[in-house]
Parts: structure tokens; C-alpha cells; sequence
């Protein structure tokens, strides 16, 4: 495709950017038509102070609310079931999503079932997508980001494991987008270090692998661009400096701009990642992290002509693969990521198995390089041994 071709293109969400913005939540409540929501967060937020806020904004402007913490660092479609009975019998009119990936991928699969009876596999994102028509409307939605990394925050899909097969599934629908997405810097300041890293390096590999894949679009190309930049100036401030604000925007935005990006398409790291997550619960960005390098590699005949954009965007005096590479392995390594798959509790015999399961992996088919089963198993090899 090029610019003889006819095009669509789509944007997401208003979006409310700025420290303290989350003061502003009853607000945005009454805009979006929510005067009862339920909270959505990860088990892992539940204690932090900014659900507590959340709820004061709430209950101040006088509205209701309850909380819903039982999503796990990869959601389950049970958890979802549980969250959905929630909504139910309190009644609510609305979804808030706070938290990092995990929080915010539940709440919006719990949106997408909320008002309907419909099966939530039925929202697989390769299947035809359910005929709306004759069921309630989804509730609203507002997603609030707690960490610079997802970039879950404009659209509605979510990866959800599948107990029955254990393989991680994307879900969505195109009438479920957030009302508002609010990025709020001050709610970020309180992450701790790993975890501004190991989300700060996912917004790197959604930057890089949307960019990469090769399907013609100039809008998502150039805020993989500028997200790229972002990440590159700020997530080494943001890990050294967690107080400090405008590093936390600059990965908020970045991040943002990035998980725009994806929906163009993303590639191998996350097609393997999200099967490693499902079988051994290992931290999303994380396990993108220790397989970007491998997959570098592996993609390397096929993203000459993109090397050069983005070593620029990262302001790289050299602009060869191999120079980009080093400098991805060299931010890996100041924010303390470990340098293999085996280094983060996955066994060694995996490579097959998580093979089979990364090529039904939509993120798979968007990968640059055509790639068998054999070579994903080389791959995930490449990466549980040698790492980077
Ligand atoms: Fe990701």
C-alpha cells in the first residue's frame, strides 16, 4: 500500500493530560455518564494510595463507587467472570480502569461483558466481532494509567488468559473506547524502580514493533516516532529519578504515543510474550524486554530501510543495525533488565511448546520477517541462553 491506495485510518480517545488531573475524576464521570461506577484495579494496586484517592474524588462530588482488585498480573477470564458479577450487583453504570496493563486489560474486558450476556471468547479479535444491535450499550469507560508502559489507556482491547487452554487471547470490540483517558504524571511518581523499568522498556518495544511492521501508516508511524524519542530521552531519568515530573510525563506521553501506535500491529516479542505470561506469569514488559534483543536479531534482514528513522528518533549518532542494537542491549542493562529468559524463572524446555502457541498469536502475523515455527523456536532459544 502507498499513498495511490485508498486508506482509513482511526483515532482514539479524548485524552486529559497534566499533573493532578486526577482531582477532576467526578468531572469526568459526569461527562462521560457514570454516577455509580466500579473501579477496576490489580490485586497489586488495591493498597495504593491512589485508589483510595480515586474514591475520596469520588464520594466528595458526591458519587458512588466500589472497587473491583481481583485481576492478576495476567488477567483470567474467571477473574473477569468475578468482576462482571461485581458490576452487576452494585448495580454500577460505569467502568473505571486504574492500574498498569493488567488492571486496566481486566476492567476492559469486564466492560465488554457488563451489559450482555454474550461470551467473552466471542470478542476474540480474529473472529467476526459480535453484532451490537440487539444488546445493551457498553458501560462507560475512563482509563487512568498508573505506569508509562502499556499504553493500554486509548483502546479497547485487552489479553486475556484462557484457563481452559492456557494461552493469552486478545479481545475487543470497535463500539468499546474510553470515554477519557486521564494522564496524570503524580500518579507514576510512587513506582518503584523495576517497575518503572520493566513498563518504561514495553513502551519501547510497542514504539519499535509498530513501527516495523509494514503496513502503510504515516499517522501511527510517526507517533511510534515520537514515543520512541520519548522513551529514549526519559525512562533512564524516569528509573534514576522517580520523582521527577516531567520524566513521568514524557514516559506517560511516550508510552501513550506508542500504544497508539500499536494498533497498526506489534510482532514477535510480544506474540512469544504473551504465551510466556500465560504459562509462567512472568511481568509483561519484562519478558518483552529479555526477548527484544533475540528478536531484534531474527528481524534484521527484514527492517534495514527502519533502522535509520529510529536511530535517529533516538538520537543515535550512528545509524547501523548494529549500533541500534547495541544501544537497545545498553538501556536494557541501565535499567537493570536480565539478560535472559532462563534469569527469569522460564524452564529451558519451553522453546517448542511456546512456539506453537506465539504462531496463533495475532502480534505473530504482523511481525516484519515471515517466520516458521522452527524459527520462533530458535528465537525463544536465542533467548533463554544468550539473551543479549
Ligand atoms: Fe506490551
Amino acid at each position: 500500500m502507498s499513498f495511490l491506495d485508498a486508506q482509513e485510518w482511526t483515532f482514539p480517545v479524548p485524552i486529559a493530560y497534566g499533573p493532578g488531573r486526577l482531582k477532576e475524576i467526578a468531572e469526568f464521570c459526569n461527562r462521560a455518564g457514570t454516577q455509580n461506577p466500579l473501579i477496576v484495579t490489580d490485586k497489586g494496586s488495591a493498597a495504593l494510595p491512589f485508589v483510595s484517592g480515586l474514591q475520596n474524588h469520588l464520594s466528595k462530588a458526591g458519587l458512588r463507587s466500589a472497587v473491583y482488585s481481583g485481576i492478576s498480573p495476567n488477567p483470567r477470564d474467571d477473574e473477569i467472570a468475578a468482576g462482571k458479577a461485581q458490576y452487576r450487583a452494585g448495580n454500577h453504570d460505569g467502568v473505571l480502569a486504574i492500574g498498569g496493563g493488567s488492571g486496566m486489560d481486566g476492567a476492559k474486558a469486564i466492560a465488554l461483558v457488563a451489559n450482555n450476556d454474550i461470551d467473552l471468547w466471542a470478542f476474540e479479535y480474529r473472529q467476526p466481532a459480535p453484532d451490537m444491535a440487539d444488546h445493551p450499550e457498553f458501560p462507560p469507560l475512563i482509563t487512568i494509567p498508573t505506569t508509562a508502559g502499556t499504553g493500554a489507556e486509548t483502546e479497547s482491547t485487552a489479553m486475556i488468559t484462557d484457563t481452559d487452554r492456557m494461552m493469552k487471547w486478545c479481545i475487543w470490540h470497535a463500539d468499546l473506547k474510553p470515554a477519557f483517558a486521564i494522564l496524570d504524571p503524580e500518579i507514576t511518581v510512587g513506582l518503584p524502580a523495576n517497575l518503572t523499568a520493566w513498563t518504561g522498556v514495553d513502551a519501547m518495544v510497542h514504539a519499535i514493533e509498530a513501527y516495523c511492521v509494514p503496513d502503510f501508516n504515516p499517522f501511527c508511524d510517526g507517533m511510534a516516532l515520537e514515543g520512541l524519542r520519548l522513551v529514549a530521552k526519559w525512562l533512564p531519568v524516569a528509573v534514576r529519578e522517580p520523582a521527577n515530573i516531567e520524566a513521568r510525563g514524557g514516559m506517560l506521553v511516550g508510552s501513550c504515543l506508542a500504544g497508539i501506535a500499536f494498533q497498526k500491529g506489534l510482532g514477535l516479542v510480544h506474540a512469544i510474550s504473551h504465551m510466556v505470561g500465560a504459562e509462567y506469569d512472568t511481568q509483561h514488559g519484562l519478558t518483552n524486554a529479555v526477548l527484544l534483543p533475540a528478536v531484534l536479531r531474527f528481524n534484521a534482514p527484514s527492517i534495514e530501510g527502519k533502522i535509520v528513522p529510529m536511530a535517529q528518533a533516538a538520537g543515535l549518532s550512528d545509524t547501523s543495525f548494529e549500533f541500534f542494537h547495541n544501544w537497545v542491549c545498553g538501556i536494557l542493562d541501565e535499567v537493570d533488565i536480565p539478560r535472559t529468559l532462563t534469569d527469569i524463572g522460564v524452564a529451558t524446555d519451553c522453546a517448542p511448546r511456546i512456539a506453537a502457541k506465539a504462531m496463533e498469536d495475532s502480534a505473530a502475523e504482523t511481525n516484519p520477517r515471515a517466520s516458521t515455527q522452527e524459527d520462533v523456536q530458535a528465537i525463544i532459544i536465542d533467548a533463554l541462553t544468550h539473551g543479549r
